[in-house]
């Protein structure tokens, strides 16, 4: 059977992807990421997956030279297109975060909202080493997932919003076994229907510094990515900042 992610970001996801203007919320979000993984005018940042660019824009229109990775080829032409009409320098490639194939020069790698634990346990490590591997050393790694204790705790089975002229309805249930969420996906607009299936493993913070070790990282700190402060029981997010030495 194909994996979920093969084609739960192409149709309706990419779409909504298309149609959601590049926002202030992804300057925003970039402007943290950059103190938090300390970023400088010429660091080098590999961001992975980069969906449609809209974090690296931000990043090179501050001085950051950006190279992104994403499964979804439309995504990485869009990204393309966002930075030859911005005029600004970034490379774009069309491949799998489990197989970066980048040099070792990056200063730091991320792996922003919510683009981690797609894949069963020893793969996830796979892919958080391939990350390690290309940064130089003292170079960072980001990894953001939800806060698994606040999704749990206020679990919610259904979940439906409008987005963008579609309407998506989810049915979600956690795998205690696996330690994983799982979706199913209700795409609606107009007369069309597409369903999709989703299947993250979410990460405790002290789950995530043993990975962060195995794969020769150093958790430096966690917070929530999206405000930059420190990451409490009630965070909405886990962003996990790992070094290597
Ligand atoms: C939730 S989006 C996040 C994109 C981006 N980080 C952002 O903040 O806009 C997840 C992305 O993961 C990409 N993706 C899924 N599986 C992948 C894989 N195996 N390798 C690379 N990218 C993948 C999808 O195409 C999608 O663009």
């Amino acid at each position: 059977m194909a994996h979920w992610t093969e084609d739960f970001f192409t149709g309706f996801w990419s779409e909504m992807q298309k149609a959601a203007p590049m926002t202030d919320a992804a300057a925003e979000e970039a402007r943290v990421l950059r103190r938090i993984l300390r970023l400088r005018r010429g660091s080098k940042v590999a961001d992975v997956p980069c969906g449609d660019g809209r974090i690296s824009l931000e990043l090179a229109r501050a001085g950051c030279r950006v190279v992104g990775v994403d499964a979804c080829e439309p995504s990485v032409r869009r990204a393309r297109r966002q930075f030859r009409k911005a005029g600004l320098p970034g490379t774009f490639h069309h491949g799998d975060m489990r197989d970066l194939g980048l040099p070792r020069e990056f200063n730091a790698a991320i792996n922003w909202w919510g683009s981690f634990g797609y894949f069963d346990d020893d793969t996830n490590l796979e892919v958080l080493r391939g990350f390690a591997d290309i940064l130089v050393s003292g170079g960072r790694v980001l990894i953001d997932q939800v806060n698994r204790e606040r999704v749990l705790r206020q679990f919610l089975k259904v979940v439906s919003f409008e987005n963008f002229g579609v309407r998506v309805t989810t049915r979600n249930s956690w795998d205690a076994k696996r330690q994983r969420i799982n979706g199913s996906w209700l795409f609606e607009r107009g007369g069309k229907r597409t369903r999709r299936r989703s299947s993250i493993r979410l990460y405790t913070p002290s789950q995530m510094e043993a990975l962060m070790e195995s794969a020769g990282l150093t958790l430096e700190f966690i917070c929530d990515g999206k405000t930059g402060l420190p990451f409490t029981r009630g965070s909405r997010r886990m962003s996990a900042v790992g070094r290597k030495l």
